[in-house]
């Protein structure tokens, strides 16, 4: 059987076809610049160098000032725009989250887990009730930012005809890739059964019901045979953006998030809390692009949002909240770092319901308190220090972060 440290062993490789020698392509240098694009094709084989066959080399549309792009004619979905001209603008509010998300770059390994690994492997160092809720708390988030990533790359990205808006969703996309590696990094460093951990979303059940819930609205969007065009089917994508956007980034990450920063609050596992910092600040973003993204689609297509379909949202709201409940008891079965379950009950409906408002839907329950004021303080304020008080002096740099 293979075990999870064992090295696998590639397949022999076939012997090797001999092939034909490649002619040489001599390299551009400073003596020999490139010719211009147009002429390559009429490039004469010299010097030794091959020909180009001008078949081969794209001619540029002939020149019509007409097929100028006008960015009012721009549509979020729909668009019959180029999607290759990024300018001129028209979402620059897109345009603004892609720099301000690349100005918040991150990556996990700059984040020292020393601390952490000691306190894991102290037998005294942590309860068994918060071995466990890290245990969890993992178990969901190391497979979700896949999903996350997978979403966007197979499903939302090619139906999303505003370049800006698209320019954003490759930011995502890589940032969804930096946090699956964060959470595979904060496992891997505190020694865990990678198979417990990794496999927690087919065997535990709390964190299977989210995905289950989840993976539909995914699977609309990466059906290859799926396009939008019509009432029915801008409707399935206006209701995948919502759930993606408003539930799982929204709402299904804030338990977890909770729990490790409460964890940090108290001077435990500060590595991991800080790259759940890091994390949070990146998803308060994504959720904010997505719930803009949503309103726009709505302001440009206004037909989408009828009465039936703002009761089937309404209906997913609710359903959300309840698993998001569940997960809450099955990671706090007991009290725990000053949290507990009925707590989180409260929380989500007050996320729900602003929620519900950013989309222009009216609050769902009765006016809820936020029983956690500290986490909007993490996600709201713009720090020079990291919460924690760690090593990071730069809270936001535009590169790399910078150390003491
Ligand atoms: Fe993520
Ligand atoms: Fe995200």
């Amino acid at each position: 059987m293979l075990s999870w440290d064992e090295e696998i062993t590639p397949a022999a490789k076939p012997a090797p076809v001999p092939q034909p020698a490649l002619q040489q392509v001599s390299a551009p240098t400073a003596q020999t610049p490139l010719p211009p694009l147009a002429s390559l094709a009429r490039a004469p084989a010299a010097n030794g160098d091959v020909a180009i066959d001008p078949t081969l080399v794209t001619k540029p549309p002939e020149a019509d000032p007409a097929r100028r792009m006008n960015a009012a004619d721009k549509r979020i979905i729909n668009g019959s725009t180029d999607v290759n001209q990024l300018v001129p603008f028209k979402y620059k509010w897109a345009w603004d989250k892609y720099l301000a998300g690349c100005a918040n770059h991150w990556m996990p390994q700059e984040i020292n887990m020393q601390r952490d690994i000691e306190l894991w492997k102290n037998p005294n160092g942590l309860t068994e009730d918060e071995r466990r809720l890290v245990k969890r708390n993992l178990g969901f988030f190391v497979t979700a930012d896949s999903l996350a990533a997978n979403n966007i790359v197979l499903g939302t990205y090619r139906h999303i005809t505003a370049p800006e808006c698209r320019q954003y969703l490759l930011r995502q996309a890589f940032e969804e890739a930096i946090h699956t590696h964060a959470y595979q990094y904060i496992t891997e460093s505190l020694g865990l059964d990678e198979a417990e951990i990794f496999n927690a979303y087919h065997e535990v059940k709390s964190i299977r019901d989210k995905d289950e819930f989840l993976i539909p609205f995914i699977d609309v969007l990466t059906d290859p045979h799926f396009t939008t065009g019509t009432t029915i089917n801008d409707q399935k994508l206006l209701k995948s953006l919502i759930v993606y956007s408003c539930l799982m980034e929204g709402l299904f990450f804030y338990v977890g998030f909770t729990q490790i920063l409460a964890l940090g609050r108290q001077n435990k596992m500060m590595g991991a809390a800080e790259q759940y910092q890091y994390i949070l600040r990146d998803e308060s973003m994504h959720c904010n692009f997505g719930i803009d993204l949503v309103n726009t689609i709505k302001m440009e297509n206004p037909h989408l949002w009828t009465p039936e379909f703002r009761d089937e949202i309404k209906a997913l709201f609710f359903s959300a909240v309840e698993l998001e409940y569940r997960y809450a008891e099955d990671t706090m079965p007991r009290g725990v770092l000053g949290l507990n379950a009925p707590m989180f009950k409260g929380y989500l409906r007050f996320i729900a319901n602003r929620r519900a408002q950013q989309i222009g839907l009216d609050p769902m329950f009765a006016q809820e308190e936020n029983p956690f004021p500290w986490m909007s303080e993490m996600i709201d304020l713009k720090k020079e220090r990291n919460f924690f008080e760690t090593r990071v002096i730069e809270y936001q740099t535009g590169g790399a972060l910078n150390w003491e």
